[in-house]
């Protein structure tokens, strides 16, 4: 305790020397043939790997949702507009649907906390949503909480409140849960990681994971090109020969909307926290002790003069994943379209909330639809203009397999609103 109580004595958040900063470069799957790459093969590289067993898919889901306000973990959360699917169910039929294309079933990682991990693996054994030969729901650490002025918070019992280590505490937690192991044994090299609030999040996805083996990366992120100089959203900067993360509380403003000779935000990457990390670097990171961060967030605590739980603002400790990177070696950016990819459930109201997400569900289906089918689908808008429907990952997950699939239906259905595929 005392260790902790001395960290966050003397912890103060540096302001970062941006003196050899520079805009990193980013790939996209537009511009591969610019840099002399050939899709095709990247893609087949990304295939074989699927088809070889060679990934798993880790989930981070022991944040404590704090934001949105769910009396639950928040892969229990219904997202999915018509038939309200939670988040875990969502994610599990994207991975079915890669078994049903690879013929494979696929490890899939799950990290918990205290908080989350009890109901979590209650409700994959009442639900049946992955085959559990190859689900491994596992616990991150904790770490001490304290009030704003600095003491320990204590529980009813008089111990001392302790919360979920941050998402950077996978590494170790993999290691304690015997799981860095089990990826040896099955061979698996790369770890798809993804966090537990964007259903648009792309399991699937050959081409990326070519890219990031093709290029030796041991880290690759997708990222968006930030929307306005304000938005809040973790920007990567090339630091000397580092890439590294910053947090948009800790961007200097003054670099905030610098622009470079194209008119473009300089610093634009935000990131969408959807990886690819190698497994011997994860083997590697487990070794290593992640820096602290002190957090403001509301807390759970026991009030002895009320005998109540109350919700108080207080100081959390945390480690975060991305501090990892530039330990990386050969990192890669890689950009991809917001609207197709990225749309997390974070907070109650304003922005990323269940609504936004819903919405952004509904506008990517109505994109491939238009495509799949222009007149059909205005006919359709003309009858409603404002559809709620859906669509499964087991029927397509991309814009790609969704015209494929909707070219092989028997027929189509009657009416659009409403509608599940
Ligand atoms: P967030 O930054 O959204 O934090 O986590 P949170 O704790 O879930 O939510 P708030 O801030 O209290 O509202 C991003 C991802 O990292 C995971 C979350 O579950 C989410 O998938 N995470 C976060 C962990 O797995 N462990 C942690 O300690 C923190």
């Amino acid at each position: 305790m005392s260790h902790f109580l001395s960290l966050l004595h003397t912890y103060t958040p540096t302001p970062p020397n941006t003196s050899g900063w520079q805009s990193p470069s980013c790939l996209s799957e537009v511009d591969l043939s610019k840099h002399g790459l050939n899709p095709n093969r990247l893609h087949t590289l990304g295939d074989r790997s699927f088809q070889n067993g060679e990934v798993a898919f880790l989930t981070v889901a022991g944040g404590l949702g704090t934001r949105l306000g769910f009396d639950g973990p928040k892969g229990l959360f219904p997202v999915t507009p018509v038939t309200r699917k939670v988040l875990f169910h969502v994610f599990s039929e994207k991975l079915r649907a890669l078994q049903q294309r690879y013929g494979r079933t696929f490890h899939w990682l799950i990290m918990t906390g205290e908080e989350t991990d009890k109901a979590t693996r209650e409700a994959f054994r009442k639900n049946r949503w992955y085959d559990e030969a190859y689900l491994h729901i596992f616990k991150q650490g904790t770490l001490p909480a304290f009030s704003t002025d600095k003491q320990p918070l204590l529980n009813e019992d008089g111990s001392i409140v302790c919360l979920p280590d941050g998402h950077g505490g996978v590494f170790k937690a993999l290691k304690q849960a015997d799981l860095l192991s089990l990826l040896e044994t099955k061979g698996i090299q790369t770890l798809s990681y993804f966090q537990v609030d964007n259903p648009l999040v792309r399991l699937d996805d050959a081409l990326f994971l070519g890219a990031h083996l093709h290029q030796k990366s041991e880290f690759s992120t997708k990222v968006v090109a930030k929307t306005h100089p304000e938005e809040r959203v973790g920007l990567f900067v090339q630091d000397g020969d580092r890439l590294r993360l910053v947090e948009y509380s800790e961007f200097p403003p003054s670099l905030q909307a610098v622009r470079d000779k194209d008119g473009l935000l300089k610093y634009r990457w935000g990131n969408t926290a959807i990886h690819l990390l190698s497994t011997d670097f994860v083997r590697a990171c487990a070794e290593r002790t992640l820096p602290y961060h002190v957090c403001r967030k509301k807390i759970k605590v026991w009030d002895p003069i009320t005998k109540t739980v109350q919700m108080t603002e207080g100081l959390k400790l945390e480690h975060f994943i991305f501090d990892a990177l530039p330990q990386a070696n050969n990192p890669l950016l890689w950009e991809v379209a917001r609207e197709e990819e990225f749309s997390p459930v974070k907070n109650a109201t304003g922005s990323d909330t269940p609504e936004t997400c819903r919405r952004d569900q509904i506008r990517r289906w109505l994109r491939w639809l238009k495509a799949a089918d222009p007149m059909w689908l205005e006919a359709q808008l003309k009858e409603n203009p404002e559809p709620l429907l859906e669509i499964s990952p087991l029927f397509a997950d991309n814009k790609d397999d969704f015209l494929n699939a909707w070219k092989r239906l028997p027929e189509k259905p009657k009416t659009l609103h409403g509608c599940c595929l």
